[in-house]
């Protein structure tokens, strides 16, 4: 297959396709550039002949007093979303884009009684154009399908708008090659929202990192295993079966930053190391085939479901960086045991363990501590962020409930302080793009017998000389940025 994404894209338009019948024709496309090995010499010659127009590691943008956000996508996540920013000081919904008008009942109930009264924008595939060319808007929120991620990131961040995503950022490489290519032209954030990444946990884990608790970190485990069998296979959960649809057409780990994230931040990837190779490998379908053909024994709309190869019900990938360090992520969204972010950590002087509950620590004496010490460590290593998020809750008087643990308000509470203050966000395009480029190497990996595949370098050698950041410790300060009940 000779053209490109863009070309392909450019091609899809001209003959009237939306943007998920041109993916989805695109997915096709891609198999057969995966089964003939052309992959990685792409890879290796994009490589080869790209160079770094502006690092965008460490970029703090011009501050902006008061954030005026689009939203595009206000399904489950988006309309979460809005619910948790009107929870945030000094940012404004303005805006709101989705292919059905009906999905805007969800974010209007959750926005009632609220100072956000966005326009909505609906009617066809592309109304979410309009909103990101409005000239009174700062950030845009993408809360649609994965696959449509990339494509309207770059569409905002030309258009001058800094972009929050939501997980994965992209579901191909040369989608990741976009979106690294359109930050450092356009001086735009481009920040995947890795929520898991601010967890309570997780964030006190990544303050032991850096202040050394782990002395050299060798090893993580992370995942993703939870079962959505029931929302998948849900006649109204998500736009057009999307979901189902995506395990029904392709390989690989399609959902994969909650298990590595964390971790790849605890390593200061792209910040001192980088992901070098990949294998992945998967179980057969023992679960999804069956149900469909289960529910299509009384219900016809199941039908076209019961023909789909359905990806491996357990992914698992290997991940080796440069500095020698592995990371070990798996996903399965069917098996009925119980979820599991796993996040165990491993290093020379230490060691840390989330899931399977109750979340353990070891101070490198072959042991889990006892509950006392434990707590004692939790407290010791509370970052910043934490102790400012406590007084929020000291202040109001009320429990800062969000999704995920907390995580979902940490998260964009500290996204709009960030752009307020004119300080550097926690997570760059970079780490958007190697955290969501194991989508497409893994599928690959899996077509091609589980051989390896190097992982693309995003940032172009600078990952050498980048500086850790993620400042949990809120070291360069922080705005006065509020939160409210
Ligand atoms: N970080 C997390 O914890 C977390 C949790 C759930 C979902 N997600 C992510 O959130 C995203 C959305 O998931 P969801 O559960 O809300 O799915 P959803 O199907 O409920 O929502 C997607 C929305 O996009 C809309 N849409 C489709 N095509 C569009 C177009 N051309 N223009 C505008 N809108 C369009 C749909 O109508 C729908 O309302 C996904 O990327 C998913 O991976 C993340």
């Amino acid at each position: 297959m000779g053209n490109n994404r863009r070309d392909f894209l450019k091609m899809a338009a001209m003959a009237g396709l939306s943007i998920p019948a041109a993916n989805a024709l695109y997915a096709k496309g891609l198999d057969d550039e995966k089964n003939f090995g052309v992959l990685p010499k792409r890879i290796e010659e994009y490589q080869t002949n790209h160079k770094q127009r502006f690092n965008m590691s460490g970029y703090a943008a011009p501050k902006i007093s008061t954030v005026r956000m689009g939203i595009i996508g206000t399904g489950n996540r988006g309309s979460h979303h809005a619910g948790t920013i009107s929870r945030v000081s000094d940012v404004e919904i303005k805006a709101a884009a989705d292919v059905l008008p009906e999905r805007f009942e969800r974010i209007k109930k959750n926005l009632e009684n609220t100072d956000h009264n966005p326009e909505y924008y609906s009617g066809s595939d592309d109304a979410w154009k309009e909103l990101c060319e409005r000239k009174d808007l700062d950030l845009i929120l993408i809360t649609t399908p994965t696959y449509m991620h990339a494509s309207m990131a770059v569409y905002a961040m030309e258009q001058g708008k800094h972009v929050i995503t939501e997980v994965p950022a992209a579901v191909t490489i040369d989608e990741c090659w976009d979106l690294v290519k359109t930050s450092e032209r356009t001086k735009k954030h481009c920040m995947m929202m890795e929520n898991y990444s601010f967890m309570p946990f997780h964030i006190t884990t990544l303050n032991m990192a850096k202040q050394g608790f782990f002395g050299d970190i060798v090893h993580g485990d992370g995942a993703y295993n939870t079962s959505k069998m029931g929302n998948n296979f849900g006649k109204n959960m998500y736009w057009n079966m999307w979901w189902l649809r995506m395990y029904g057409s392709r390989k690989g780990n399609i959902y994969p930053t909650h298990g590595m994230g964390p971790i790849a931040q605890m390593m200061n990837i792209n910040r001192g190391d980088r992901f070098d190779l990949m294998v992945s490998m998967e179980s057969n379908d023992f679960m999804m085939q069956g149900k469909a053909k289960e529910l299509a024994e009384d219900d016809p709309f199941f039908e076209e479901f019961t023909k789909m190869e359905y990806r491996g019900n357990m992914s698992s990938m290997l991940i080796k960086t440069k500095q020698g360090r592995t990371l070990n992520i798996q996903h399965d969204a069917t098996s009925p045991s119980p979820h599991n972010l796993i996040h165990g950590v491993y290093g020379t002087k230490g060691a840390v363990l989330f899931d399977p509950a109750p979340p353990r620590i070891s101070t490198g004496n072959h042991k889990w501590t006892d509950k006392k010490t434990y707590d004692e460590l939790i407290e010791k290593y509370k970052p910043g962020l934490l102790h400012k998020f406590e007084d929020f809750r000291k202040g109001l008087g009320a429990d800062l409930k969000s999704g995920h643990g907390g995580s979902d308000l940490i998260n964009v509470w500290h996204i709009i302080d960030c752009l307020r203050t004119g300080l550097p966000l926690d997570q760059d395009v970079y780490d958007a793009a190697a955290f969501s480029s194991v989508v497409e190497l893994s599928e690959w990996s899996v077509l091609n017998n589980s051989n390896s595949i190097k992982v693309p370098d995003f940032t172009a050698g600078a990952w050498k000389t980048n500086k850790p950041n993620m400042d949990i410790n809120l070291e360069n300060g922080s705005g006065d940025t509020r939160i409210f009940g």
